[in-house]
């Protein structure tokens, strides 16, 4: 996939990861760059075009597909994270996780998939999130969503294959944006992440692994639960 006269979409692209990924592929030279946002007036990056996406409005996401029809490389970055306990927290906040991480992103592919195919296949990158492979007290709710959001990753891979989409999930633990605001642990810059994936997506890869601490989760994937969670061993 190259990015030099591609046409990508981004969504969720007026801040944070979108807003670096839609200034990396300018940069890049992209030929368009869609920047979709729920407020498109909130897009400030000069050379590009506003899109009005909200990815869990089902009407909005047939309109962008009709509008970016020339769309060959969908980022699908917009995401939500209420910081919710599966236990004990609110249902409305778990759902809207659900809700914008996994089935938002499942109706964006689902409506851009005949638009990359008639475009030649091109590709898709899903911003995943380290969370899918981890339980952790205060974001099991996004957890779970971002662990669907994997789940999706793989299996629209296998799906797209024959039509010639490549589809590339990239995982990162911290970055520096709203979404991490008050949360005191170091954390990535935006335009570093922005980087890694593009370089992957380029590359061919299939999985980008974007700092150090998704490296160290995915080579734990395969330990034993009781290595992970040391901290349940013997509490039951
Ligand atoms: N920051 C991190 O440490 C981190 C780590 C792992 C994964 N991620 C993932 O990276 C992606 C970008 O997050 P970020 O860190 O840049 O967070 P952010 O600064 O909070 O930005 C989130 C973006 O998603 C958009 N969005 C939320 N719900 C939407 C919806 N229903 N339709 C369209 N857009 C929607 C937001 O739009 P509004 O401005 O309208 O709210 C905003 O543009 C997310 O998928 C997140 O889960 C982030």
């Amino acid at each position: 996939m190259h990015i030099e006269g591609s046409v990508a979409l981004v969504t969720g692209a007026n801040r944070g990861i979108g807003r670096a990924l839609v200034h990396e592929l300018v940069k890049r030279g992209a030929s368009k760059v869609y920047a979709a946002a729920r407020r498109p007036e909130q897009i400030d990056l000069p050379g590009v075009v506003p899109l009005r996406l909200d990815i869990t409005d089902p009407e909005q996401v047939a309109e962008a597909a009709r509008i970016a029809a020339d769309t060959t490389l969908l980022v699908n970055n917009a995401g939500v994270s209420r910081y919710s306990k599966l236990v004990t927290g609110d249902m409305a906040d778990i759902r809207q996780e659900m809700n914008t991480n996994y089935f938002g992103t499942l109706s964006t592919v689902r409506a851009f998939a005949p638009v990359l195919a008639a475009n030649g296949g091109g590709a898709i990158l899903n911003v995943l999130s380290v969370m899918a492979w981890l339980g952790y007290e205060h974001s099991n709710g996004y957890g779970a969503s971002k662990a669907a959001l994997w789940a999706l990753t793989n299996g629209i891979r296998v799906e797209l294959a024959p039509q010639g989409t490549q589809v590339t999930g990239l995982m990162l633990a911290s970055t520096d944006t709203d979404m991490m605001a008050g949360i005191d642990v170091p954390k990535n810059r935006p335009e570093d992440v922005a980087r890694s994936a593009l370089d992957g997506v380029e590359a061919g890869r299939l999985e980008v692994l974007a700092d150090a601490d998704s490296i160290a989760l995915k080579a734990a994937l395969s330990s034993d639960p009781a290595e992970i969670y040391p901290q349940v061993v013997g509490a039951a």
